[in-house]
Parts: structure tokens; C-alpha cells; sequence
């Protein structure tokens, strides 16, 4: 809904939703999970709320993972009064995917694959489609997507990269791979273009580069929930879009959180938004500068100890609902530039309670507050306030290993929501992000040593790291964290 909120409403069924991907067996057979998860009435009603409801959430598919057609088809058949059709996650890289079998670990089981698929498209009244990781060769994922597609399969979203290429190791995805796949399949196939989607002008690249039919974006559209809107032109930027000096722009961080939370009061809590003032351009009344924002307890009213979820539910069980306990996560990821740089906003956004909108509405009069100093300031200082210490040298933007070009085309001042931009594996590994095993580091020394001795004059030196780097994948231990949060899967 807050994707779609950025297109003109005429445009906002082009956006298509996917529901987080629900673990099959426990959404048919576990009626809290299935509470916790998944709204699309209220609780012992059956008007449409919020998931998938006709006017507000649709095209809506549901997503999941499954080992099991049988209980596949149980849950789907749960989802699909509310649903325009049901897909089959078969990317999922993660250790719990790897531990319960489902996602990425079922491709080496093609036949439980179709079974799964077919199972579906033969018993539900509504479309089954799937999506998958790319395999090692384009033969290979070829007949993975054959596969799939003559299981009955309407859509094949294809994510561009491995099974390994997770975390640290994420990398970039292969377009290639997915315009070999259009190539090489019917025409008619409907395919969803997965990876690389870091801004609005990446998807007609990604488009054009695989032919496919739709992309898929889900980090980039995280930490910038306009992005799949195409940018206002020059001079007609409303108050909540920014545009610099230099012609580059997007939506503002305070603006982005606002309609966050327009969407909870209206939709979640059925009551109209608190009034605000609209938001500060440069050139407004900044007598509001100068009141001070307080927080819930700050205000001498009661600072109420922060819960543990598990309290808070006991109180008020429909906290435990997705919407409020995914706000927190959404909004660090939203505001992850801000936070770095405004550490009082980041301790304000930890401390807020599940559900507490009023701590939220706070905290977003923080963020307000907050960048219209920050425009302010870049008015005064003619743009300077927000120049970068350093320039990337033109051998980094030129190198397909760094992430150097990719971090100045999106790079925007701290007040406008802008992706997070990973290390690639080969900087991470320079960082000493991702080490290798004992094993590993010995087959490179050697490998090393013996490209010194000139035995491997063949091989240009980039060639051997790139090789290398690939090569350990399997190997390397991560010693940093990829993000925990309950919604990375994948
Ligand atoms: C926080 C987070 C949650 C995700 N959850 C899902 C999911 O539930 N189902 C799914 O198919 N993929 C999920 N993914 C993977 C994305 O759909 C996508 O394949 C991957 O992030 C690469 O695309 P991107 O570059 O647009 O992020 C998730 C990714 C992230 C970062």
C-alpha cells in the first residue's frame, strides 16, 4: 500500500504485492500463526481488512514455502478467497530453509518441485506461479524453469543469483541468466526479472537487459518505498519529493514516514491520522523550529518500561499483529541513512513500544524537525553541507568488483530515503568482512604462488582473484552478521 501510494491511483494495480513468504504447514494448521501473519479480515469477521482487500491490496499474491504438496495445498487453499494467485518460494537461502528443506534447498529435487506445482494448478481456482534462484549453467536453469513451467506454473520470478550468494557474498545478480531464460523459453512465458534494483531508473534497464515481463524489487523497494514511481519533473516536486542542486532527487525520509504511518491509522486502527502542519520547504515560517519535540515520558507523562513482545501480547493480543511488530525493522531500514547520522532518532525508534503510534508520531516530528534543519543548512551552504570527504577515482567506478559507481549514482543527502548499498564480495573479503577457512587460504596462497612463479601466465590477475573468490564461496565462513531480522529469507 505504501508502494502504491506514490503512483497515480489509475497506475497503482501495476504494482504488484507479494505477501511475506508463510511457512505452508503451520499457516493450514496453526490458527495463531495464521492470526499473526496474515489479516485479511479482522479477527472472527469476514469483511475485508487489510490483506489483499479489493480496494486497497491488490494484485496480491501469497507466498510459500513447502516440502509437502499435500499440506502446500491446505494452506494455499486458506489463502486463495483473498488472493490473485499463489506462489511457491524456491529461492529462499537461509540456514532455516536449509534446516526445514524448502526454498532453495528443494532444486535438487526437481520432482518434488513439479509435484508441488502441479498439485497446486490442478486443485486451486486460482493461478500458481514460483519463484527460483538461477542454477550454476544456463542449461541447467533452463530445465529447472521448464520444469517449473510445465508444472503449471503462470509466472517464473527468477532471482539472478546462486543459492551461495547470500549475505556478504550476495554480489551481483546475472541479467544474462534471465535473458537466456527469456530467449530459450515460449514467448508467452510471463517472467519476473529478480536483483540488481537499487533505483527507479533500474528498472527499465533491467527490463530492456532480460526482456522480461515485470520486475521484481525487494530491498531497494524497502529502503525507498517510491520506487517504483518515476520521479515528479523539475519544477513540479511536491513539498514531500527534494530535489538538489545538481538535479538529483527523492522522496523526502520525513515524508516516507508520515504516509507509514497514515497507513496504519486509517487502515490498522480505523481512525483518521492525527493534523499535522504540512511539511517545511525552505522559505516557510521556521518559528516551529524552535519548539522542542517530546517524547512519550519526556513530556512528564509516564515513560512506561519497554515490553518484551511476548508481555505486550499478553495485554493486548492484537499487537502481535504483522503490521505492528514488522513497523520497527521497516522503519530502521527506512531510515537507515538518517539514524547513522542522528544517533537520538535511532535510540527514540529502539525504544519504541509495539504499537505505541503515539512514540511513532513523535519520533517522526524528530525526523521533520530534523530535515528541515538539514535543508536549511544545505540552502545556506549553497549545496556544500552535504559534499562527500571523497570522490571515488575513476578506476573504482570502472571496476565491475566495486560497488564505487553504484554508491555515487544513489548516493543522496541523509534527509531522502536511498538503497543500502552492500559491499561486493570482493570488498567485503578486503574489509576482512568474510574470511576464508584454513583450507581455503591455502589453496589461494598456493594458487598465489604459483601464478608468481609465471605458471599460470594465462590468467590475468583479476581473473585468478575473481575465480578465487567464487571458487571459496563454499567455503567461507562469515564473521559478520547478515541482517537477523524475521523478514530476510530470500
Ligand atoms: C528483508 C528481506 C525479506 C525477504 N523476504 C522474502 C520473502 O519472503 N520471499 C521471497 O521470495 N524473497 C524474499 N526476499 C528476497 C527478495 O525477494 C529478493 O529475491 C532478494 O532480496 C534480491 O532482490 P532485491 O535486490 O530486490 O532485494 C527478502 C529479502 C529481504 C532483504
Amino acid at each position: 500500500m505504501l508502494s502504491r501510494s506514490f503512483l497515480p491511483e489509475s497506475q497503482q494495480s501495476q504494482i504488484l504485492a507479494y505477501s511475506p513468504m508463510f511457512h505452508a504447514r503451520l499457516f493450514g494448521e496453526s490458527q495463531k500463526y495464521y492470526d499473526q501473519h496474515f489479516q485479511p479480515t479482522p479477527l472472527e469477521s469476514d469483511v475485508p481488512f487489510l490483506d489483499g482487500n479489493p480496494a486497497l491490496d491488490r494484485p496480491f499474491f501469497v507466498q510459500f514455502c513447502a516440502n509437502e504438496p499435500q499440506t502446500l495445498l491446505a494452506a494455499a487453499q486458506r489463502a486463495t478467497p483473498y488472493c490473485d494467485a499463489v506462489d511457491l518460494n524456491l529461492g529462499c537461502p537461509q540456514g532455516i530453509a536449509k534446516k526445514g528443506h524448502y526454498g532453495s534447498f528443494l532444486q535438487e529435487d526437481q520432482e518434488l518441485i513439479h509435484q508441488l506445482i502441479k498439485t497446486l494448478h490442478e486443485n486451486l481456482d486460482i493461478p500458481v506461479t514460483a519463484k527460483i534462484r538461477i542454477l550454476d549453467t544456463k542449461e541447467a536453469t533452463l530445465k529447472y524453469a521448464q520444469n517449473v513451467l510445465s508444472a503449471g506454473a503462470s509466472i517464473l520470478t527468477v532471482h539472478g543469483r546462486l543459492r551461495d550468494q547470500k549475505g556478504h557474498l550476495t554480489g551481483l545478480a546475472d541479467w544474462k541468466m534471465i535473458r537466456y531464460l527469456r530467449d530459450n523459453l515460449p514467448p508467452e512465458t510471463v517472467i519476473f526479472a529478480n536483483g540488481n534494483i537499487l533505483q527507479y531508473e533500474d528498472l527499465e534497464e533491467c527490463l530492456a537487459a532480460t526482456g522480461a515481463d515485470g520486475v521484481m524489487s525487494a530491498e531497494g523497494n524497502l529502503s525507498n518505498p517510491g520506487i517504483f514511481a518515476p520521479p515528479p519533473p523539475p519544477g513540479e516536486e511536491p513539498r514531500g519529493y527534494w530535489r538538489g542542486k545538481d538535479g538529483k532527487g527523492g522522496w523526502r525520509v520525513d515524508e516516507v514516514f508520515r504516509r507509514y504511518l497514515d497507513i496504519l491509522h486509517r487502515h490498522v486502527l480505523g481512525v483518521e491520522p492525527p493534523a499535522r502542519r504540512p511539511l517545511f520547504i525552505p522559505g516557510d515560517d521556521t518559528a516551529w523550529l524552535e519548539e522542542p519535540i517530546l517524547l512519550p515520558g519526556q513530556d512528564g507523562s509516564e515513560l512506561k518500561p519497554k515490553k518484551r513482545r511476548t508481555d505486550a501480547a499478553k495485554e493486548n493480543p492484537a499487537l502481535l499483529a504483522a503490521n505492528f511488530i514488522g513497523m520497527q525493522p521497516h522503519l530502521f531500514h527506512l531510515l537507515r541513512h538518517f539514524v547513522s547520522r542522528h544517533t537520538d532518532v535511532r535510540n527514540a525508534l529502539a525504544r519504541a513500544r509495539l504499537g505505541d503510534l503515539a512514540m511513532y508520531e513523535a519520533i517522526s516530528g524528530m525526523v521533520e524537525k530534523k530535515t528541515a534543519e538539514g535543508l536549511l543548512e544545505y540552502e545556506k551552504t549553497d549545496g556544500k553541507s552535504v559534499e562527500p570527504a571523497t570522490e571515488p577515482t575513476q578506476e573504482e567506478i570502472d571496476d565491475p568488483e566495486s560497488s564505487a559507481r553504484a554508491v555515487r549514482d544513489c548516493r543522496r543527502p541523509w534527509w531522502v530515503v536511498q538503497p543500502i548499498i552492500r559491499p561486493l564480495p570482493k570488498e567485503a573479503m578486503a574489509k576482512g568482512a568474510i574470511q576464508m577457512s584454513k583450507k581455503e587460504r591455502q589453496r589461494v596462497a598456493a594458487e598465489m604462488a604459483e601464478k608468481e612463479q609465471g605458471k599460470s601466465k594465462k590468467r590475468s590477475r583479476d581473473d585468478v582473484e575473481a575465480a578465487e573468490t567464487v571458487a571459496a564461496a563454499e567455503e567461507l565462513q562469515q564473521t559478520t552478521s547478515y541482517p537477523t531480522s524475521p523478514l530476510v529469507s530470500g
